[in-house]
Order: structure tokens, then sequence, then C-alpha cells
């Protein structure tokens, strides 16, 4: 049977909980895909990837399988609608980089420049882990065995997906058009894209840099990381001039509560001057609790059961792998190792 719709495959690794950078850039918008019936929706917890660069720490990605899988359950991704399953669970992956690593040149993915920064980030210059290079391979693997068309990702993974493009072009050159070539999708929103991380503007929100507001911190910890957050160095006095540009508390409310007047308002009295960081603040405070707290709701909830959790992740494996299987039986078939296979 063809399959009419269109088919979205996206992932995480389980590196740490998720935060609001993630809900803001990704989240969110694949509940809205999910939700609109038009895609068939694939969810990954990439624990394999994140394996490349945590040989070392296998522990800590098992604990961030379920505390990932909370997070998406407890936005909204709903496992009836969407498949949501564990990357290490699908044999088929492992044997379909095997057969696109030979299509793949090691200059090309020395050159990949999300690898360049994220070898720097790690400190393995001298010594790269050959699985850590070579997660652009794996990455076609999990998005090909899906046939997926759209990959929705933040910015930094345009280089892997163009890179999972290429080794789809070059399969089919060679084998036969089997494979589907997948277009990355970036969240309308620009400012959504890239979240600041607390502190300023110049840092993107993210798990390394701790500098982030997570889905599951407590209604306390939200309030005291806003209250800590960077805004207007220059805006000593309550009367003074403020500036929104470069101001952590304006630029999530940008994203927060986009079509807010009274955010509107807000920025020109802040502009104007008379209105004080604490203030706003307290606005913020509230917008981000409007949509935290029944997040935070669920996820507690959810989190009572751990063996239902993993119930779940394991029938999303078990059909993903299905999925997976029949694309591996495609590619074997193109490349002519099909040897025992009578209809061959
Ligand atoms: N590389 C992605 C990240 O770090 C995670 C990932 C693994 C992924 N496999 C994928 C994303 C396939 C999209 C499609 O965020």
């Amino acid at each position: 049977m063809v399959n009419m719709k269109k088919v979205i495959l996206t992932g995480d690794r389980p590196t740490g909980k998720l935060h609001i950078g993630h809900y803001a850039g990704s989240l969110r918008q694949r509940v809205a895909m999910q939700n609109s019936g038009e895609y068939d929706v694939y969810i990954m917890i990439a624990d394999q990837q994140a394996l490349t660069d945590n040989a070392k720490d296998p522990a800590k990605i098992r604990e961030n399988i379920l505390e990932v899988a909370l997070d998406y359950l407890s936005v909204g991704l709903d496992p009836t609608k969407s498949t949501i399953f564990i990357q290490s669970q699908i044999p088929a992956l492992y044997e379909l980089t095997i057969h696109y690593q030979n299509l793949v040149h090691l200059g090309r993915l020395q050159r990949n420049p999300t690898i360049k920064t994220e070898i720097k980030e790690r400190g393995f210059e001298k010594s790269i882990p050959v699985g850590f290079l070579t997660y652009p391979i794996a990455q076609a693997a999990d998005i090909t065995a899906f046939n997926a068309n759209l990959v929705p990702v933040g910015e930094d993974q345009l280089p892997i997906l163009e890179q999972d493009r290429e080794i789809v072009r070059a399969f089919n050159q060679l084998y036969g058009d089997i494979l589907v070539e997948p277009e990355a999708v970036l969240t309308s929103d620009e400012k959504a894209r890239r979240l600041p991380g607390l502190r300023g503007i110049d840092d993107k929100m993210s798990k390394s840099l701790n500098n982030g507001i997570y889905l599951s911190d407590s209604p306390e910890i939200v309030q005291q990381k806003v209250m800590e957050m960077f805004t207007d160095p220059d805006h000593i006095r309550v009367d003074d001039p403020g500036k929104i540009e470069g101001n952590v508390v304006f630029y999530y409310l940008d994203v927060f509560a986009p079509d807010d007047p009274k955010v509107a308002e807000i920025k020109e009295h802040y502009q104007r001057g008379g209105l004080g960081d604490v203030v706003v603040k307290k606005y913020l405070i509230g917008v981000l609790e409007k949509i935290l707290a029944p997040i935070r709701m669920r996820r507690e909830e959810l989190a009572k059961d751990p063996a239902a959790i993993y119930e779940i992740l394991k029938q999303g494996s078990e059909k993903a792998s299905n999925v997976a299987n029949e694309t591996l039986q495609k590619v074997r078939d193109a490349i002519g190792i099909s040897y025992f296979d009578k209809s061959n």
C-alpha cells in the first residue's frame, strides 16, 4: 500500500532533561504537526548517537531515556498518534549505517562544520571516536529507515542533513531509486530557533552550559531563574529608560507571548522608563507558568509509573523496527546481497 501521508522523523539525544528552548524550537511544532493528522510522525530517542560521545557513561544515557520520554509525553506527544521509540532497539539502523559508510569519504565527514564545532567542544581534536565522527552516517540511517520526507531540527543540524541528503543521492544513483531524500524543517518563528540562556543573549540555552529552564523545574525554581535573568545592565534606576534588544526577559516574552497586547504595552513603558525589571520578570513568570504548569502536572502524574512509559517505548520500538526492516530489505535487494532470498 502506498503511504500518502508525509513522514516526519526527528529525535533527541538523551543526555539530559529537555528545556524550554527545546519546547519553543521544536517540541511545540512536533505536537502541532502530530495533531494536524497530516503526517506519519516518528519520534526517536537517539541513545545510540548519545553514546558516541558518552561511551564511558552509559548510565547517564540510560537514565535520561525515561526523562526525555516523560518530557515528550507531558508536552503532548501522544503514542496513539506518533511512534515514539528508542534508537538502539532498532537493529536495522546499524546495518543501514554500515552500507551507507561505503558511500562517504573521510574528508567529507571531517569538513562537516557541525562535527568540527562539536569536536572542539568535546576536546576530541587529538583523538576522535570513530562512532562520533561518523554519526552523520548513522543519522542518514535513522532518517531513511522510515522514509522520512521531513526532519524538524535545529539550525546546527543543517550540515548533518545536507550530508544525509548526499548519502541518499549517492545510494539512489548507484542502486536505483530506493531511498527518500529528506528535507530539514526549521521552526517558522526565527527567534524560537535560538532561544538564549538565562545569562545573556549570546549563548543558546543548552544542557551543557547549565543556563536553562527545564520543563520539569518546580514553580519555585522557575521563579528563581527568571529573577536572576540577564536584562539591560544600564537600566539601573526604575526611571532609567530600558533597552529591550539583547534583554533576555523580552526575548522570552516575544517567543512565549508573541501576540499578547500587554507585552507591547510593557515594552513601550520599559523603553520610556519608569518600569522596573522585577515587574517585567513577574509578568514573564506568569507567561511561562501558563505553559509549564499543565506540562509539570502531567509529568508528575506520568512519572509515577515508569513501567508504563517503558511499555510505550517498547511498543513504539517494535513498530519502528518493522518499518525499518522493510527499508533494510529493499536496501539489501538493491545492493544485490540478498543471496538466499528465493525471489532473487
Ligand atoms: N543529531 C540530533 C541532535 O543532536 C539527534 C538525532 C539523531 C536526529 N538522529 C536523528 C535528529 C535523526 C533528526 C533525525 O539533536
